[in-house]
């Protein structure tokens, strides 16, 4: 059990329900924080397979210094691998679902979860962009239901979304808020359900932005990720993130996102190929790249590509979707660049980098795409506060 944060007392056990890419990181950081962990999938295969993920994470540690070879066993053993679902659920004080974004599908699993579920169980998804407010109204306790949004790799991104639905209650908001905090993560509350919540609405259109630019733009995809990665500041290349999270992740990401509100993406067929030839990027072998295997590899960019492309379509739309989320409320300029910064990464102030590129280069980009492409690339009237 985690000591120190008085909201706490009230969790000891944790289930994590999928233990995909995001499920069996949440399991990992929340048994090196101390809390029993049950992690729960469908078939022990699936199981065994995150298993020794956390492994494989555990001695990246271990070599690192982070933690010593003890530590890591126990953290090891603090994680259960159960299939039975109430089994999973026996006693635990709160519930962390990560399945796949699949609205159908959530429904199924929390209508089991509600048979088995004891009262004192607080729920929390980590949607990346079903709404909460949709989710919790699946459930028996909407007020006690609270989305908590990691990003991969949750072992090594600081940033924890706290999304409250419109009835979660005070007391489950600040707990999620204190979880967040004894995980040694850091939580931005989303102040609306909005799709995509904060960091979505700006990583998943950019996926779609760079493979316009890879269509029309006469380059390749390494030189428009050399220009992301050393010209936007980003770690990784966008065609390499999306490899890395996943391209079903992203493509139901984009459904979810444009089915709800066309302003977020502007969807480009590509992803749509990708996903339904089973390319989903690192973890199928081949998305955008090639990959040899599973295991954490990058893709080799340089800053000579990088030079080659000017990434202003790219940069255009991630600072007009990170206005919109200022304009409409949904979270401070503030909380955008921290977000950004340990969310993704981003090495540099976003509005920083558009400052540099200039913000009436940005406009005039945005509009001229507009006239071309319609409203999603409309810019937003913050850009024109702060280019005047
Ligand atoms: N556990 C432990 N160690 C890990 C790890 C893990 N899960 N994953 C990677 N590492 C290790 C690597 O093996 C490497 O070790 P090595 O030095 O022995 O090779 C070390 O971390 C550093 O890796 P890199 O050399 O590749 O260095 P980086 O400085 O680029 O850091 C990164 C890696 C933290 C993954 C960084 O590239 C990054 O921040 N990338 C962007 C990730 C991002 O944007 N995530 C959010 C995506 S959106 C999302 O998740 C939301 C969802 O809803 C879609």
């Amino acid at each position: 059990m985690k000591f120190g944060v008085s909201v706490l007392s009230q969790i000891n056990k944790i289930t994590v329900l999928g233990s995909g890419i995001m499920g069996h990181g949440i399991a990992q950081i929340s048994a090196m924080n101390g809390y029993d962990v049950v992690l729960r999938d469908i078939e022990e295969k699936f199981l065994d397979n995150a298993m020794s993920k956390i492994r494989w994470s555990l001695d990246k540690m271990v070599e690192k210094n982070k933690i010593n070879k003890q530590e890591s066993d126990k953290i090891h053993g603090r994680i259960r691998p159960v299939v039975d679902l109430k089994e999973a659920l026996q006693d635990t004080d709160l519930l962390i679902e990560a399945v796949p974004e699949d609205l159908k599908l959530k429904k199924k699993v929390y209508s089991e979860v509600d048979q088995f579920a004891q009262e004192k169980t607080i729920y929390s998804s980590n949607t990346s962009t079903l709404p909460i407010s949709e989710i919790s109204q699946l459930t028996n306790r909407p007020s006690r239901f609270i989305g908590l949004h990691f990003f991969n790799p949750p072992q090594l991104m600081k940033l924890v979304e706290v999304i409250p639905g419109v009835n979660t209650d005070k007391s489950t908001v600040d707990l999620g808020i204190d979880f967040v905090k004894s995980l040694s993560k850091v939580p931005i509350v989303c102040n609306k359900d909005v799709p995509g919540f904060i960091v979505n609405r700006i990583f998943i259109p950019l996926v779609h932005e760079a493979a316009y630019s890879l269509e029309n733009d006469g380059k390749t995809m390494t030189e428009i990720d050399s220009a992301v990665k050393y010209k936007l500041f980003l770690p990784m290349g966008i065609f390499e993130l999306a490899d890395y999270t996943g391209l079903d992740v992203v493509h139901k990401a984009t459904i979810e996102m444009y089915s709800r509100d066309k302003k977020v993406v502007n969807p480009h067929p590509k992803i749509e190929q990708l996903f339904s030839s089973g390319k989903l990027g690192k973890k199928s072998g081949e998305g955008f790249y090639s990959y040899v295997d599973e295991n954490y590899e990058r893709v080799p960019l340089s800053e000579e590509e990088a030079r080659r492309y000017d990434p202003i379509r790219i940069l255009s739309v991630a600072i007009n979707n990170a206005a919109w989320l200022i304009s409409n409320g949904v979270c401070t300029r503030e909380d955008v660049e921290l977000a950004l910064k340990i969310g993704m990464g981003l090495k540099r102030e976003l509005f920083e980098i558009g400052r540099e590129n200039g913000f009436k280069k940005i406009v005039s980009t945005l509009s001229e795409l507009q006239e071309k492409n319609g409203s999603f690339y409309t810019p937003d009237p913050y850009l024109k506060t702060i280019s005047s």
